[in-house]
């Protein structure tokens, strides 16, 4: 697919997730091939414009990590213009708007035509970053505030004529926060709002096949999966064979799950330093861990860490007790194995999976 000028590898994108998809996090995942294009945690607008240490870290690449989009968080059209101008100094090959809740402010004292007065000045916001830069701006938003409210056609229809290449989707209105299926329905009418540009639909995409369903439901041009990748940095590699061939390749093993944890890991100590990594990473390998099978002692552990021999003495621990769950050939049990992973969307109603959602960190639902 294209986006923008670009001509992308895969129509499969990594969702921004804030404490996450830092540069150890995309290289990890793009070393395992499928990932067409990548963007950073939010970083707001004016910490960049101060050069905000937190803020430069957050925006830190490498070669072998495009292309990539940062994510600016601001209201002020102004810090965003100026921010846009230093993200594309920084030599990124475009800019996200993270809208969150679209115009949360006016759907809350009645809509009408005080919406289109914020859509306008949101749409002026916009128009100032796009004349600012060369590089594409690209805008992500939620479905509306609530089901009554499902401004997200409106806002992107306004957002393609202000000239923004692409449209990121999360099927869920602010007050679903989480919970809830994501609305395939409500993906689509923004699919159908808009005439020219891409809109990528976003939400619990955990297995190819529903990354296929949400291609096939709503047209959407491609699909961005945030906590699927932290089960399976493989989710991409296994997608984009599964979309282009309908072949789908097998799940990782256990042992080199254990590996892309560990590199994982490397570049966390290599990009924090050896404690700060350590500690960050607390929060990152209990979820490589939920698709190990039993791995209670090692969540408890690994949560514990501050050095390099900490996490290799979790591991060896873990490793020997994880023995009795295993045949005479080191492969886990039929019965101790992971449940597999059923996308909210395509749940049969009453089925064992309809009350299983995908564990969210807290965080402010706010501006995600
Ligand atoms: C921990 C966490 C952090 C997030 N941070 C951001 C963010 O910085 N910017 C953003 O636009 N969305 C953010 N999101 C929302 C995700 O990008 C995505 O829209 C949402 O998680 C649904 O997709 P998923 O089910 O594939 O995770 C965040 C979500 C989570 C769980």
């Amino acid at each position: 697919m294209r986006l923008g000028p670009y001509e992308l590898t895969s129509n499969l994108f990594l969702s921004p997730l804030a404490g996450y998809t830092n540069l150890p996090m995309r290289l990890t995942v793009r070393e395992l091939g499928g990932l067409g294009w990548a963007t950073t945690d939010l970083v707001n607008a004016r910490s960049l414009i101060e050069r905000n240490r937190v803020a430069l870290k957050l925006v830190a690449t490498a070669p072998g990590d495009q292309p990539f989009a940062i994510q600016l968080f601001g209201s002020v059209p102004e810090e965003m213009r100026d921010a846009a101008v230093i993200c594309q100094e920084l030599g990124v090959q475009s800019v996200d708007i993270n809208m969150g809740c679209p115009v949360k402010k006016v759907v809350k004292i009645g809509g009408g035509s005080a919406m289109m007065t914020e859509l306008d000045k949101t749409a002026a916001l916009v128009r100032g970053m796009i004349a600012a830069v060369k590089i594409p701006v690209t805008a992500k938003m939620r479905l509306g505030w609530d089901d009554d409210n499902l401004t997200a056609p409106d806002l992107a229809r306004v957002l393609e004529d202000a000239g923004v290449a692409a449209i990121f989707v999360h099927g869920r209105t602010r007050a679903q926060g989480f919970s809830g299926t994501v609305n395939v329905a409500g993906i689509r009418s923004v699919v159908q709002a808009v005439r020219r540009i891409p809109v990528i639909g976003n939400g619990d995409i955990t297995t190819p096949a529903a990354a296929r369903h949400m291609i096939n439901e709503t047209g959407c041009a491609g699909v961005s999966i945030g906590r699927g990748a932290f089960y399976d940095p493989w989710i991409f590699r296994r997608t984009d064979h599964f979309l282009r061939t309908g072949e789908l390749l097998p799940e990782p093993t256990f042992s080199e799950r254990v590996a892309v944890m560990r590199r994982h890991y490397e570049r966390y100590l290599e990009f924090y330093g050896e404690e700060h990594g350590s500690r960050l990473f607390r929060k990152v390998a209990p979820w490589y861990a939920k698709r190990f099978g039993p791995a209670k002692p090692f969540k408890h552990r690994i949560i514990t860490i501050k050095s390099r021999a900490d996490f290799e003495a979790a591991l060896v621990e873990y490793l020997g007790w994880r023995a009795q769950f295993c045949d005479a050939h080191g492969t886990l049990l039929e019965k101790f194995s992971p449940a597999p992973m059923v996308a909210s969307f395509m749940r049969e109603p009453g089925s064992p999976e309809e009350r299983m959602s995908i564990p969210v960190p807290k965080g402010p639902v706010d501006v995600w």
